[in-house]
């Protein structure tokens, strides 16, 4: 929908050689995506916190080349300061099949230097950071040499259009506090094709939710989200599965625009087990969580009941465990993971996050 051939530079007037650099974060889904069809388009609306802590930083420098029209992407891509040939391949490839929305990307020679705030190898999903952070440098590129993302709410639609290529969850981190992916009549404007922001309708509540990540393992994911939607293709569950998503979604926003923390969490656990479980009668089946896992999710269960507190858990497709809860029993919270949670953590690991304002431009 974005293709445009008329994005291209004029080679008798070539812009002078500059960089953009974008600083986005990961987000964690309240209402998970999991199955897709297309391009990367969802089979159920999804809704997401964006968080603050967990981020990419990533400066895209540019200069002009002659040899316009060239066909290949001339890209050195450095992370954390190392080239690193698994992520160049990965980051050309994506920016080739990017050629029909930014044309102008094969008349220029590009760097990318890109890093991480979080250990690369913490069990902690990239991907929507990392991909975020790239469409809106690419969105910042076209901007600057042609003036034609002026308008901001346009800029970020683009950029979450781009960012969902890279990888479908990325889509809904272009947005501060929270985002809907997805078609769905209850958000207006709500599309497949990239997502929309959401933070303005809901409670201040969770504007200010924490999100503490329990490491578990920070092995390597064993099965790939690419992998992971594809079995949905295959699951007896799939189209109630789509369904439920749907109708919880309508739950999920009538309790964050009233501030229910309850039905929020609820919800939050409900859909995290639901991934999980869908996982685990796909064909093959994989069991993500581990020992650790269950152990925790044990723990906030029992700690919940005892104490009142809303402490509530959700996790990825991994074993690893995030933590919501309102910042009015932080200390309580802390205390309870330091005594009780952390030896279940791999390192006693623990990264600390909460909802942000989402990307910003450095
Ligand atoms: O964006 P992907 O393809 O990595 O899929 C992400 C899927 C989940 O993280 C499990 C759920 C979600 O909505 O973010």
């Amino acid at each position: 929908m974005y293709e445009n051939p008329r994005l291209l530079i004029d080679s008798s007037n070539p812009p002078e050689a500059g960089s953009v650099v974008w600083r986005s974060p990961s987000n964690i889904a309240i209402i998970k995506y999991w199955g897709k069809y297309g391009i990367q388009l969802p089979k159920n609306p999804s809704l997401s916190l964006t968080l603050a802590s967990s981020f990419t930083d990533t400066q895209l420098e540019y200069e002009f080349k002659d040899e316009a029209h060239g066909g290949a992407i001339d890209l050195d891509f450095f992370f954390h300061q190392q080239p690193n040939e698994a992520f160049q391949a990965k980051t050309q490839a994506f920016l080739e099949s990017l050629i029909p929305v930014f044309p102008f990307l094969k008349q220029l020679r590009l760097t990318i230097r890109t890093g991480n705030s979080f250990p690369h190898s913490a069990g902690i999903a990239s991907s929507a950071s990392a991909m975020s952070a790239l469409a809106l440098c690419l969105c910042s590129l076209e901007d600057t040499l042609f003036g034609t993302l002026q308008d901001s709410a346009e800029y970020d639609r683009k950029a979450s259009f781009v960012a969902r290529l890279g990888s479908g969850s990325a889509c809904r981190s272009v947005f501060p506090h929270a985002a809907v992916w997805g078609e769905t009549s209850l958000v207006s404007g709500a599309s497949n094709e990239y997502a929309v922001p959401v933070g303005d309708l809901i409670h201040e509540t969770f504007r200010e939710l924490h999100d503490d990540i329990l490491i578990v393992s920070s092995d390597e994911k064993a099965v790939s989200s690419r992998a992971g939607h594809a079995l949905m293709d295959g699951n007896p569950y799939a189209e109630s599965r789509y369904a439920q998503a749907k109708q919880r979604l309508s739950v999920l926003l009538d309790a964050m625009k009233t501030g229910d923390l309850e039905s929020f969490g609820k919800i939050a656990e409900d859909e995290a087990l639901t991934l999980h479980a869908l996982m685990m009668c796909s064909n093959p089946s994989y069991l993500l969580m581990q020992p650790g896992s269950v152990a925790i999710i044990e723990k906030v269960r029992e700690y919940r009941a005892a104490t009142g507190h809303p402490l509530y858990f959700t996790l990825d497709a991994g074993p690893n465990v995030h933590l919501l809860y309102p910042g009015e029993i932080i200390h309580e919270v802390r205390a309870f993971i330091e005594d009780e949670l952390k030896e279940y953590c791999e390192n006693g690991r623990v990264q600390e996050d909460w909802v942000g304002e989402g990307p910003e431009e450095m």
